[in-house]
């Protein structure tokens, strides 16, 4: 039995794959849109090889209203709407602003327009913990817990505030609107999901993270060295106030980050709250330190590295108050560090070529 269809935009990338995973093993129905830019289509057949169904899939560009519009169309089942596609590179978004806005924000506002027009309600929108910025320029805001004021530092970031705010004042309207006409607008519902950092990969080594080109964050980086594609790792400054001197992070397993927003969107399905903003993370901070140590431990050998100056932008403590997503959404992380450790090992060293190899035989028969 079918449950709901969702429209999941950039749902060929990292979260948006293992979260059309965790949609498909809940039985709702998937349909994918990417322009593939940042991801390959090889990802369908993965999710379909784990799940035994598979997500229809349109390649496409978010900013093309049109396209979106003849999706909708085609799919008039669809009711809710999972919307990752974005550009997420933090330093890239200071070369390239405009870019960033064009696909960030001017493509929500597509997204938005069409969700309109086909009378869609439901959003889930993969917002950032980077929304925050400096969270300890406040006193007793670390963990960080929602009504943290956000102030990103970085283009990037403000492009996810905006587009929060976009959606706020999007379905504030629309239920405004519904109401003038003496209608309830309780179909108009938001999620604002800020994640914390996503880890790890699927456990059965044939889905995982597969940036095209150069990767960003410290945990791909750190896979590169493990299998020799890069010397050694370089750790941006041991000169922070934490225990070991490097900054601190929120590392969350993307299967728990996937299962997040099923809850978040079950959520908005069974009690239409308007539009609500939900931290997902563990709660738990983890030094760059850390993360080198549990790393070298699921690859069984110890990982070069240098310490390196801070890199610009950088804050000391991005760790989540998970509280609010524990008790709203009747969600909390179950994977530990050790396990996205464990799982990226096992992803990085059987698929060097991430998805432009075939899946490994092994796994498939396991
Ligand atoms: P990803 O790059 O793997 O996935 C994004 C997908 O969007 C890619 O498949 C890409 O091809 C697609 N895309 C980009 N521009 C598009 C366009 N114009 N039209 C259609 N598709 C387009 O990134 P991810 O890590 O899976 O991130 C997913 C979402 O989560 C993004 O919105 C990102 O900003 C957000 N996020 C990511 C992290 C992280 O560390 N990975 C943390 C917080 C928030
Ligand atoms: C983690 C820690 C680095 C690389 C970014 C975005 C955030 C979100 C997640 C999208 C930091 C250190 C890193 C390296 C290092 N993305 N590091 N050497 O910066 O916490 O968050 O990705 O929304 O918005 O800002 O993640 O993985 O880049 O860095 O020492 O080569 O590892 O300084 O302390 P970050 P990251």
């Amino acid at each position: 039995m079918v449950v709901g269809s969702v429209l999941v935009t950039g749902g060929t990338g990292y979260i948006g794959s293992f979260t059309a995973l965790a949609l498909l093993d809940a039985d709702y129905k998937v349909v994918i849109v990417d322009n593939l830019y940042n991801s390959s289509k090889e990802v369908i057949n993965r999710i379909e090889l784990l799940s035994g169904k598979r997500p229809s899939f349109y390649e496409l560009d978010i900013t093309d209203q049109a396209a979106l519009d003849k999706v909708f169309e085609e799919h008039p089942d669809i009711d809710n709407v999972i919307h990752f596609a974005a550009l997420k590179a933090v330093g890239e978004s200071a070369v390239i602003p405009l870019e960033y806005y064009r696909v960030n924000v001017y493509g929500s506002i597509s997204l938005l327009t069409s969700m309109k027009k086909h009378n869609v309600g439901n959003i889930v929108f993969s917002s950032s913990a980077t929304v925050y910025g400096d969270a300890t320029r406040f006193p007793n805001m670390i963990p960080i817990p929602e009504h943290c004021p956000i102030g990103p530092n970085n283009t990037y970031g403000r492009t996810k505030s905006t587009v929060e705010s976009l959606i706020t004042d999007f379905i504030s309207s629309e239920r405004g609107n519904a109401n003038k006409a003496g209608k309830s607008g309780e179909q108009w519902n938001g999620a604002l999901l800020r994640y914390f950092n996503p880890a790890g990969a699927h456990p059965s080594g044939i889905m995982g993270e597969n940036p095209l080109g150069v990767p960003n964050n410290l945990l791909p980086l750190l896979a590169q060295v493990a299998i020799g594609k890069r010397e050694k790792l370089l750790v941006f400054g041991d000169d922070y106030k934490s225990k070991d001197g490097t900054a601190i992070r929120d590392y969350i397993h993307v299967l728990d980050l996937a299962r997040g927003h099923l809850q978040a969107l079950n959520y908005l399905r069974e009690h239409q709250p308007g539009v609500k903003a939900w931290n997902l993370g563990s709660g738990r901070g983890s030094t760059v330190f850390d993360m080198i140590k549990a790393f070298s431990h699921a690859v069984g050998r110890d990982l070069p590295y240098q310490v390196a100056e801070r890199r610009q932008g950088d804050v000391l403590d991005l760790t989540a108050n998970p509280t609010l997503a524990n008790k709203e959404l009747n969600w909390k992380t179950e994977l530990t560090l050790e396990d996205a450790c464990t799982d990226l090992w096992k992803w990085t060293e059987h698929n060097p070529e991430g998805y432009n190899q075939e899946p490994p035989k092994e796994f498939l028969d396991a």
